[in-house]
This record gives C-alpha cells, sequence and structure tokens, in this order.
C-alpha cells in the first residue's frame, strides 16, 4: 500500500490543510471518513453533465442516472456477496435499522416476543427498538457483556429463548471497537428460529464482510463512513424478508398502483422501500468509494489499520497519563482518557494541536456505567493515517492536562 500515493488522493490530506496552524491529523473516522477527489468528481459530474431524476423519465440523461444507481446497487452486492435486490439504499444506518424496526418488527412482533440487544449499541441500534416495544408490547433483553464489553455465544445462550424473535447487535462497537463472532451467533440465533440484525457501521468499511458466509438476515451500514458520501446507507436483507416486510416510507417511485378504494400494490422489493426521490449523486459517487476500496483491498485495509493501531497502543502504553479502555479491540478504534482531564477538555487540547478526535458518549450512552466514567476520548483510525500522525497524537498525549492553554 503506497500511504503517499493514496493520501495524495485526498484534498483534506494533500492540500496542506490546517485546523489551529497545525497540520490537520484526521482521527474520527469512526464519526465519517475523508473523501477521494474520485467520489468528489463524481458528484461534480452528475450536477455538471447529468442532472435528472431517477426512474421516472424516458429521456437519455434519465436513462444514465438508471444505470448509474444499478451500477452502485451491483457494486455493493458484489462487496458484501449478496444479489442487487437485496440492497436496499437509504439515508445511513439509522434509517436501515430504522426500517427493520418499523417495517418487519412492528409487523410480526406481539407482546409474547422478545428482543436481545446489547448496552455497547450505539443509539441508533437501541432506540428503534424501544419503539417497537413501546407498540408491540414486546420485551427487551439485555445480554450481559463480557471482560472486553463484547457480546460473546456463552452470555447469549443465558438470554436467548425461544421467545427471542430479533437478535440486533453491532458488529464493531463505536466506542470499543470490539468485533463479535457474527457466524457462531447467528447459528446459535438461529438454531432458536430468530433473526439475526447486524449493524455494520463500523465492520464493513474496515473488513471484507461475505453475508452468505457470516450468515446475518440484515446488515445496515453507511457510505459515508467508507469513502462515501453523507445522506446514502444500505440495509441488505435476505431476499424473502424483504418481501415479508411492510413497506417503510409511501409515496412516489415504491407503488405499482393506488386507487380510491385504498388499495395500494407496492413494487417488488427494493424498490418498494425506496419511495421519493433519492440522494442520487450520492448513491452514484458511492460507486466510486466501493471501487476505491476494492482496488486497495479489504483485507489490506484491515491488516494496515491493525498495524496502525497496534503502533499507536504500544506507545500510548508507555505514558502513564493515559488510561486506554480497549487496548485489545480488534478495529482501529482506540478509546482513553487522560487522567484528571474530563474528555472533552482534552479533546479541546487535541484540536488545539491541530488533531480531530471525538469525545463524550459517541451516541452510545448505555455503555459508560460499565466502563466507570462519564465520558471519554476516541481517536479512530483509517488506512489514509501514518504512524507519523500517531507521533503527534501521542505527543499531544503527554501533554493533554495542558488543556487550559487550547481555550486561550
Ligand atoms: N456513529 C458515529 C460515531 O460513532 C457518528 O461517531
Amino acid at each position: 500500500m503506497d500511504i503517499n500515493k493514496i493520501r495524495q488522493d485526498f484534498t483534506m490530506l494533500s492540500s496542506n490543510k490546517k485546523m489551529q496552524g497545525h497540520d490537520l491529523v484526521y482521527f474520527d473516522n469512526a464519526a465519517t471518513s475523508l473523501k477521494p477527489k474520485s467520489v468528489l468528481n463524481s458528484i461534480a459530474k452528475y450536477y455538471e453533465e447529468y442532472t435528472s431524476n431517477s426512474h421516472r423519465g424516458d429521456y437519455d440523461l434519465e436513462y444514465e442516472v438508471d444505470v448509474a444507481i444499478d451500477r452502485t446497487r451491483e457494486s455493493v452486492a458484489r462487496l458484501i456477496n449478496c444479489d442487487s435486490d437485496e440492497v436496499v439504499f437509504t439515508s445511513g444506518t439509522t434509517m436501515s435499522l430504522n426500517m427493520v424496526a418499523y417495517a418487519y418488527a412492528m409487523k410480526y412482533l406481539n407482546k409474547e416476543d422478545e428482543i436481545i440487544i446489547s448496552e455497547v449499541e450505539h443509539a441508533s441500534n437501541i432506540l428503534p427498538w424501544y419503539k417497537v416495544r413501546e407498540v408491540t408490547g414486546c420485551s427487551i433483553k439485555f445480554v450481559p457483556l463480557d471482560e472486553n464489553y463484547k457480546v460473546t455465544k456463552e452470555n447469549l445462550l443465558k438470554v436467548i429463548s425461544n421467545k427471542t424473535k430479533i437478535v440486533s447487535l453491532a458488529h464493531i462497537s463505536n466506542v470499543i471497537g470490539e468485533e463479535i463472532d457474527v457466524k457462531e451467533l447467528a447459528k446459535v440465533i438461529h438454531s432458536f428460529g430468530a433473526l439475526f440484525v447486524v449493524d455494520g457501521a463500523q465492520s464493513v468499511p474496515h473488513k471484507k464482510i461475505d453475508v452468505k458466509d457470516l450468515d446475518c438476515d440484515f446488515l445496515a451500514f453507511s457510505a459515508h463512513k467508507m469513502l462515501g458520501p453523507t445522506g446514502v446507507g444500505v440495509l441488505y436483507a435476505k431476499k424473502e424478508l424483504l418481501e415479508k416486510m411492510d413497506t417503510y416510507q409511501v409515496g412516489g417511485g415504491m407503488n405499482e398502483i393506488f386507487k380510491t378504494n385504498f388499495e395500494v400494490v407496492p413494487h417488488k422489493a427494493p424498490t418498494k422501500f425506496e419511495g421519493g426521490t433519492m440522494n442520487i449523486e450520492g448513491i452514484i459517487a458511492f460507486n466510486e468509494a466501493i471501487k476505491y476500496l476494492e482496488n486497495i483491498g479489504l483485507d489490506n485495509i484491515e491488516k494496515r489499520e491493525l498495524e496502525l493501531k497496534a503502533y499507536a497502543i504500544k506507545k500510548l502504553e508507555e505514558l502513564d497519563n493515559v488510561v486506554i479502555y480497549n487496548k485489545h479491540s480488534s478495529s482501529g478504534i482506540i478509546t482513553f482518557n487522560i487522567k484528571d482531564v474530563f474528555a472533552q477538555d482534552a479533546a479541546t487540547y487535541f484540536n488545539s494541536q491541530g488533531i480531530a478526535v471525538r469525545s463524550g458518549q459517541h451516541c452510545a450512552k448505555l455503555l459508560n456505567d460499565k466502563l466507570g466514567t462519564v465520558a471519554t476520548v476516541r481517536a479512530s483510525l483509517y488506512f489514509y493515517n501514518t504512524e507519523e500522525e500517531i507521533d503527534k497524537f501521542v505527543e499531544a498525549c503527554k501533554h493533554g492536562g495542558d488543556f487550559l492553554n487550547a481555550y486561550f
């Protein structure tokens, strides 16, 4: 992997971009990734050369849009190894998970049923299930976490039962960065006749995913965390589930016919879930993001990130003012605190040094009690980061207690 060449592809990394007078060190990739020029060019090209809606008109520009959208759908299918009609475009992981909750769970669950989630989940994989509970009267159970804040088969077996209809878990947690064994858990979940919803927001951008091999029933992820534009996401679901699901957002484009007797005939999936004008330029540009990742190779990306993470952890362990919460996790996410410094103050200090990290509760508000802290700092790496950037970050950690200087 030629990192210097790769960094040239990202304007934010190659244009001498400064933050607070320092070269930018972008370590907030779990929140959103930077975008390569090919993605930006694709967006501009749509607006400059073939602006038109999709699936509605009978002229050349529109045909070009339809072909481009189908191309992205095929690329997503290739990326995660499913059929292209199992790929629904959404606005992001949040919408994808809400779609499963509203269009599947609310239709099929009742008050006898149970849903299993965990305390490590992001709000978008908790709150939709709270809504399902509110509407259907079903119960929600939290699977206990192990000492690394991870969901294991043994712990899942303590709570799963024949009443369980859905288990919904993050493939990789957005705070702890721990990866669950989806394949092993899927076998357990299916043996109880339940469905497995996987939040892939932090896994699909960073490693090779094969939904057939994992055998999950649903997989939700966002384009913007994997070099693509904001406002685009994917819900993968096994074909028979998509057909069984209710519609989610109704309107133009998703129906075959509707009548004054209130009969509505939706299109077949995935079109029945894609009502309204979609984020056309975003979907088209997402194809460039996928091609970029595939070109480097998802296995190479994962390997590179784990190397960077190991390098960072080794250096951070030498500092006695840093508490790391996830030394051994299997991703490029490092969650930590500077001793005796509030996380947001530390992040302000990092900002003063040109380093972008996230601080607070990271939308995973049930986890902090487990970690025994009110807030943490999160540095999240991507393949385009470098050891030199980590050195700057480690140097800043040494002075993280000087945060008051950052305010003046
Ligand atoms: N889910 C994103 C994060 O973890 C926004 O930062």
